[in-house]
């Protein structure tokens, strides 16, 4: 099939074109790099053997968008395309509302346009917030604390809105847990821009160095050992489960909503060990107040991708612990860019970089 990939250059979004071209889909990426490396092709190039064709698109240029399915036909979309950061978003919340959202619905009437009636989702856990209790089912409650979630909460209805409504569309939302690691050639992984926010990022650049040592946010959460507890899942598991899900839409013709975690919880100090193996270096840490807007413990739930997509989680805590550091030690400086992208303003700033990829595009 000939799969559009929004937010095909980012971390989850790279992962998932490597499994799509092995299973042999042709893949065109869209991406306004505004918080990816446009580096990301030429790895892909390296992995694959061949480039995918890539171009410059926002989603909020709705233009740009509609030129692009006017160019181009596709069999599915799937939509990783957002910013990601949980406190820029309550710094930031109409940018986030603005580009999340507002992309989404330009991408969905673009498809809409040019009959592409199959979509995936890149939703996340976040939309659970803090929740009553664990494994999280996908009917717990949904309470979202923060304008990131909000945004993928209201996608999440739009999109499920469509699915109701329009015969002729179909959607998987897929719910992500902790994704981390990178693929195991070392050549693509995450690469956050300025402080990662989240824990293994974090870890890695202690590891490489780059930061001196990690703060642990909370050592006294009801939990295993006092430290927060996740379920971390390797990206090139939740990148297969895009595929799965894709076989899903086609060979089912329906709309589901389905968790991706592997249905088991570690801790950050768990987590911190198993990096400290994998990597054979020291991780400093020390216990510090905790984090406002965290929680104790979430893990998932993942029984529901098993039976709709015949998907479960492969790799675990050591694999995901070796994959990440091969990338950063590989990587020290992650892809290299200039300046670390991914800020709200950064992306207002660059959003009219020309498209050197598809004059036509750019050209509307
Ligand atoms: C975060 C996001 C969430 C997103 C998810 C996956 C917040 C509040 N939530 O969740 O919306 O869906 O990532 O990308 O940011 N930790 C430390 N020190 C650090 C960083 C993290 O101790 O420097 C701890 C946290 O307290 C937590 C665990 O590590 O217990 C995981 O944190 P993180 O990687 O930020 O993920 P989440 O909090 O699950």
């Amino acid at each position: 099939m000939r799969i559009l990939v929004c937010g095909g250059a980012g971390f989850i979004g790279s992962h998932t074109c490597t499994v799509l071209a092995e299973r042999g889909h042709e893949l065109v990426i869209a991406d306004s790099f505004v918080n990816s490396s446009p580096r990301v092709e030429g790895r892909l190039e390296a992995i694959l053997g061949h480039a995918p064709a890539c171009h410059r698109v926002d989603l909020l240029d709705r233009g740009a968008v509609a030129a692009l399915f006017a160019c181009e036909r596709f069999d599915a979309v799937i939509h990783f395309a957002a910013l990601k950061a949980v406190g820029e978003s309550c710094e930031r919340p109409l940018d986030y509302f603005d580009n999340n959202i507002a992309g989404t619905i330009h991408l969905l009437q673009a498809m809409r346009a040019a009959g592409v009636g199959r979509l995936v989702f890149s939703s996340s856990a976040t939309v659970y917030g803090d929740p009553d209790t664990v494994p999280v089912c996908e009917d717990a409650a949904l309470r979202v604390s923060n304008p990131y979630g909000r945004s993928k909460l209201v996608m999440e209805q739009l999109i499920g809105d469509l699915c109701t409504y329009d015969p002729g569309f179909q959607a998987v939302n897929l719910r992500y847990f902790n994704p981390v690691g990178a693929h195991p050639s070392g050549l693509i992984g995450e690469d956050p821009g300025g402080i990662p926010g989240n824990l293994m990022p974090y870890i890695c650049q202690v590891a490489v160095g780059r930061r001196e040592r990690l703060e642990v946010f909370g050592g006294d959460w009801p939990t295993v050992d006092g430290t927060g507890v996740r379920d971390y899942i390797h990206v090139m598991d939740l990148a297969r489960a895009h595929a799965d899900a894709l076989d899903f839409l086609f060979r089912e013709r329906r709309s589901a909503t389905v968790n991706l975690g592997t249905g088991r919880g570690t801790s950050v100090l768990q987590l911190v060990r198993a990096f400290g193996r994998a990597s054979g270096r020291e991780i400093p840490h020390r216990i510090v107040a905790r984090r406002a807007g965290d929680v104790a413990e979430v893990y998932a739930d993942p029984s529901l991708a098993r039976s709709l997509l015949g998907w479960q989680a492969e790799l675990d805590i050591d694999a995901m612990c070796r994959d990440a550091w091969r990338w950063q030690s590989m990587n020290p400086d992650g892809y290299g860019d200039e300046p670390a992208a991914g800020t709200a303003a950064h992306a207002t700033a660059s959003r009219r970089v020309p498209d050197q990829v598809s004059e036509a595009i750019a050209g509307g």
